[in-house]
């Protein structure tokens, strides 16, 4: 789209199951906030959606172990993630809930339409059930092996670790999130959408053209869908929490969370338009109905699915909606060398943050922006936030905007003076020319960039005007030109005025706490931003305010007692230190399937190192009747000489595989561990007892 008319823009509406943490933070919210400030700045028309997602397994399972209503939990962390966004000043226009009668009417209203529309296939399916809980158990209430990545954590809708979307009969050996007995099949009849069907339509081919212009994270996971075929995934499930589903014969059954929770957008946006916060003159149909809209969904990449294939699937069948013009991912933030969980308690959550750092949310704000995980995972760690603070936010932005202030007030009184003639040193007149050049260059990018929604890049490019500005009073000096050339002194602090207004008008996009002070310090209200481009914003005898001081230094003691308190996370994380080297049993298999495989002694015959390959060896080995070419990883335990005429175990009738262009006709079994200790049968080399034979 060129130009759209007006922009809806959505950040993901958060489980209220539990507190906001900077994950959230940088995977979606502050992306979000940054591109819709700018947008504003712009004069855009934007409305900005968000919301507390109510329902689904989250939630009952968190309500089970609070020992609290599911009601009572959303009530709880409604509230502690509403006031964590607003204290980082991120500014929806609304923030509304799915537990609302708004939302509950026009979520089954679009499901009464996708229903009278003949959208859905309505199956007999069977379903798990915990005997025990005496519930179905959909979704997260089930837990088990990933098909794809062996994962043995993944859920019931999905596999963390792998990113793919499941069904919790595509598990292998699934448990029980509730009681932890292995569920049995019942059947139950639930509401499909056929998105196989739907995945073919004219609509959706048309709609998939979308993602050649969008982030190559996401289009890399849609096309790999796609290419593997969607298949129908049921709306509706065997819950008492949630919407209910709004059929006749559909007892105790609710809408899919995946299904209501999205429409939650919508629901915001009408409950927006109808109260008496909004100040907007449109109507909620104008931003979800018209064509000259743009539709963006910020979200973490484990929301990909939903937003790029099953929701516009779903607005593409009701047939009113539009369809999202971008919907830009970002990979996760891990911290401190491991993924943030929630369960585990590994992560940095906002409300302690505010505590131990207080008044200070633009410094992680800014550290947040510069490591978002905007093309692959990043790291947050301590050390790093106080490195960009001190050295970045401190010593670049907040030292260049003090010395100006503080010379002003020296000078001037406060008060800007007048210039009176041009510069005539050649020194002084090329810094300035470029200063101006550097500072130009700079927010040009910034701007391309805030467009482009690349906000690391955009906030280095806003640290660059900084950079820039100290550059230019290095190399002209003013606290020491004053003495002997006053006016030239003048025309570089006004230009060093100037650049602090642009900082202070850009800074409104990605510090808004900043950007207030400082323009109450350059007693500045009204601005523009297209300013940012202008040379004289300010003008002689604007009285400037007093002179703050913008941020502190983190000290290295704050920054110890964050490492402190992980170390202790990590150290009750970790109780049980014997056992935790050792991998995790598989699931059982069948007699039949062990008998598979065709175990055979082997003799070594030759043994030869694999050129550029550092573990691998390349073996001849006789297994009586034939002779076989088998390459195996263990270069770094054993020189080839040790292992001619060795007998070992292979894996007599493993297929065949190519590894570095060669042929491996085999396995050997092996036993290893991650110290480096390797064992084979009738070696006296030591293992533990439990190390994996493979
Ligand atoms: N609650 C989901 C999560 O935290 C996100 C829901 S986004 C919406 O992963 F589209 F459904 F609203
Ligand atoms: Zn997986």
């Amino acid at each position: 789209m060129s130009d759209p008319k007006r922009y809806l823009i959505t950040a993901a509406l958060p489980y209220a199951n539990g507190p906001v943490h900077i994950g959230h933070l940088a995977g979606c919210y502050l992306p979000a906030d940054i591109y819709v400030r700018y947008l504003k700045a712009k004069g855009k028309d934007v409305v900005f959606i968000c919301g507390s997602d109510e329902h689904g397994v989250p939630i009952t399972i968190k309500a089970k172990k609070e020992g609290i209503t599911p009601q009572q939990v959303v009530d709880k962390y409604n509230d502690i993630m509403k006031n964590a966004f607003a204290e980082f000043g991120i500014k929806f226009s609304y923030y509304g809930r799915t537990s609302s009668k708004v939302h509950h009417d026009t979520a089954q209203d679009f499901f009464k339409s996708l229903y009278d529309k003949g959208v859905f296939k309505e199956e007999i399916t069977q379903q798990y059930y915990d005997e025990e809980a005496k519930q179905f158990l959909a979704d997260r209430y089930i837990t088990g092996t990933c098909p794809r990545c062996g994962n043995l954590g993944a859920y019931g809708d999905q596999c963390e670790k792998c990113g793919t979307s499941l069904s919790p009969t595509d598990l292998i050996n699934p448990k029980s999130a509730l009681s932890g007995a292995t569920p049995v099949l019942k059947e139950t009849k639930n509401w499909f959408l056929p998105m196989g069907e739907i995945q073919q339509s004219d609509a959706f081919q048309a709609y998939i053209k979308r993602f050649d212009n969008w982030k190559s994270n996401i289009k890399g996971q849609c096309q790999s869908w796609l290419t593997e075929g969607l298949q129908s995934r049921a709306m509706t499930r065997d819950l008492d929490w949630g919407v209910p589903v709004p059929l006749r014969d559909a007892d105790g059954k609710v809408l899919y969370v995946w299904f209501d929770a999205p429409i939650g957008y919508i629901s915001a946006t009408k409950e927006y338009f109808s109260s008496n916060v909004s100040d907007n003159n449109g109507k909620w149909e104008d931003y979800w109905m018209n064509e000259d809209t743009a539709l963006v969904h910020f979200i973490g990449k484990d929301n990909i699915v939903f937003h790029a294939i099953i929701f516009p699937m779903m607005l593409m069948t009701h047939g009113k909606y539009i369809l999202p013009t971008n919907v830009p991912a970002n990979e996760f933030l891990n911290l401190e060398g491991d993924k943030i969980s929630t369960s585990r308690n590994w992560a940095v959550w906002l409300h302690e943050y505010l505590v131990d750092f207080p008044n200070r949310q633009d410094e992680l704000r800014y550290v947040l922006t510069s490591i978002a995980p905007e093309t692959k995972d990043s790291e947050f760690t301590w050390k790093d936030y106080q490195t960009r603070v001190n050295s970045e936010l401190v010593s670049i932005f907040g030292n260049f905007v003090n010395r100006v202030m503080v010379l002003s007030h020296k000078f001037y009184n406060g008060v800007l003076p007048s210039k009176q003639v041009e510069l005539t040193d050649e020194k002084l007149i090329t810094a300035r020319k470029n200063c101006f050049e550097d500072i130009k260059q700079s927010l040009e990018k910034m701007q391309q960039n805030l467009e482009e929604i690349k906000l690391r890049e955009a906030l280095s490019e806003w640290i660059n005007v900084a950079r820039a500005g100290n550059k230019y009073l290095a190399e002209t000096e003013p606290w020491k030109l004053v003495k002997t050339d006053e006016e030239s002194t003048k025309i570089i602090m006004l230009d060093a005025l100037q650049i602090c207004t642009k900082l202070a008008i850009s800074a409104e996009v990605f510090l808004p706490h900043t950007a207030k002070k400082l323009k109450t310090m350059l007693a500045v209200s009204e601005l523009q931003w297209n300013q940012i481009f202008d040379e004289n914003i300010l003008s002689a005898n604007h009285t400037l305010g007093a002179a703050e001081i913008l941020y502190k230094q983190v000290e290295d003691e704050e920054i110890q007692k964050q490492l402190t308190r992980l170390e202790e996370i990590k150290k009750a994380n970790t109780q049980q230190p014997a056992a935790s080297n050792l991998e995790e049993v598989k699931p059982d298999i069948s007699y039949e399937d062990f008998d598979k495989i065709d175990l055979r002694v082997g003799k070594v015959l030759e043994a030869e190192k694999v050129p550029k390959a550092d573990k691998l060896l390349k073996l001849t080995v006789d297994l009586g009747f034939e002779k076989r070419t088998i390459l195996s990883g263990i270069a770094e335990y054993y020189k080839p000489e040790e292992l001619v005429g060795k007998l070992v175990t292979v894996v007599a009738n493993l297929a065949p595989r190519k590894i570095r262009g060669i042929e491996s006709q085999g396995m050997l079994l092996m036993a290893g561990n991650d110290f480096g200790k390797l064992y084979n049968v009738g070696s006296e080399k030591d293992i533990e007892p439990g190390s994996v034979v493979k």
